[in-house]
């Protein structure tokens, strides 16, 4: 009798341990189980500012990046589409090797730091010199906008909070023309599938103009930075240029 009850209780355990790993988090789970838990977090944004001292290396003190594109501006971006491209990221469920090790535990901490260092961006003013497009076929550019994204994104690119959807006024050109063509082909897994699904026709017309038009959007005043303003929490870093990262596209 004990031999089998025993028996059954290895089964049972063999059983459980069994649907543990079947159940294991997929990458996406694991971002949406973070994002989960730090768009709920009270952030303090002092905080932000000391964990943002490592994001200035790449995507500058202000925010902004660089017009070429190879760095994304950040500056201004919702909270909640910072929060959910870092959880993203850091649980690669969208490839960013360049940025991935400044997103470890060690670097950059928790959810709470997650929550601090996004509420820290949001509120940097936006670069109002962002990189645009080639300015040739913007008529057609916004047609396509007003068809196909002003539903997710927004008449104006403003984004919205509640469904992780990005702002994507003042964004520079050569950014968004990478990002669409990676959402587009499937590169960038953490992607709308529906928007995924609505690009698909694209032509290579429809791509350049309707990027180049969204670069022309401006953010509203509010979130625009004075001309020639520098970020004064960080008065003393270093505005040189620095090396692009290696190229993937
Ligand atoms: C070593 C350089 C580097 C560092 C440090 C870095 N990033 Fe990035 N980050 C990048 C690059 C490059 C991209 C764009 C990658 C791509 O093209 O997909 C990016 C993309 C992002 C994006 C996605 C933007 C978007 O709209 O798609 C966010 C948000 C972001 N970074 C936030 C941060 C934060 C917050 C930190 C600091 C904790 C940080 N990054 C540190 C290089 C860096
Ligand atoms: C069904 C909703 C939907 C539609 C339609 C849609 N998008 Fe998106 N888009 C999203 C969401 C959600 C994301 C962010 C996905 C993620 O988490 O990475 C996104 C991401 C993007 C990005 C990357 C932004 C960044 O900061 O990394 C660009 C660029 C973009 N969309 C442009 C467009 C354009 C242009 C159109 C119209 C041709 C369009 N989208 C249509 C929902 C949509």
């Amino acid at each position: 009798m004990s031999i089998k009850l025993s028996h059954s209780v290895a089964v049972c355990l063999l059983l459980l341990l069994l649907s543990a790993g079947l159940h294991a988090q997929t990458p996406a789970e694991q971002a949406r189980a973070e994002v989960e838990a730090a768009i709920h977090l009270t952030p303090d944004v002092e905080r932000g500012k000391k964990a943002f001292m490592v994001c200035a290396v790449c995507h500058r003190p202000e925010g902004w990046g660089f017009e070429d594109g190879t760095y994304p501006q950040i500056a201004g971006q919702l909270p909640a589409v910072i929060i959910k491209q870092l959880a993203d990221i850091r649980a690669r469920n969208r490839d960013n090797p360049t940025m991935l090790p400044f997103t470890s535990p060690q670097l950059l901490g928790g959810v709470q730091e997650i929550a601090d260092v996004a509420a820290y961006i949001s509120q940097l003013p936006m670069d109002p010199m962002n990189g645009v497009g080639p300015g040739v076929d913007l008529a057609w550019g916004e047609q396509v906008y007003r068809e196909n994204c002003v539903d997710c994104h927004g008449d104006r690119g403003q984004g919205d909070a509640t469904d992780h959807i990005p702002l994507i006024y003042g964004q520079h050109y050569r950014y968004l023309y990478r990002q669409f063509e990676w959402i587009k082909m499937g590169k960038r897994r953490n992607s709308d599938q529906k928007m995924v699904k609505q690009i698909q026709r694209f032509s290579p017309r429809d791509i350049s103009a309707v990027l180049d038009y969204v670069s022309r959007l401006r953010p509203p005043a509010e979130k625009l930075a004075q001309p020639g303003w520098q970020n004064p929490d960080f008065p003393n870093y270093s505005r040189a240029p620095i090396p692009a990262p290696p190229r993937r596209w």
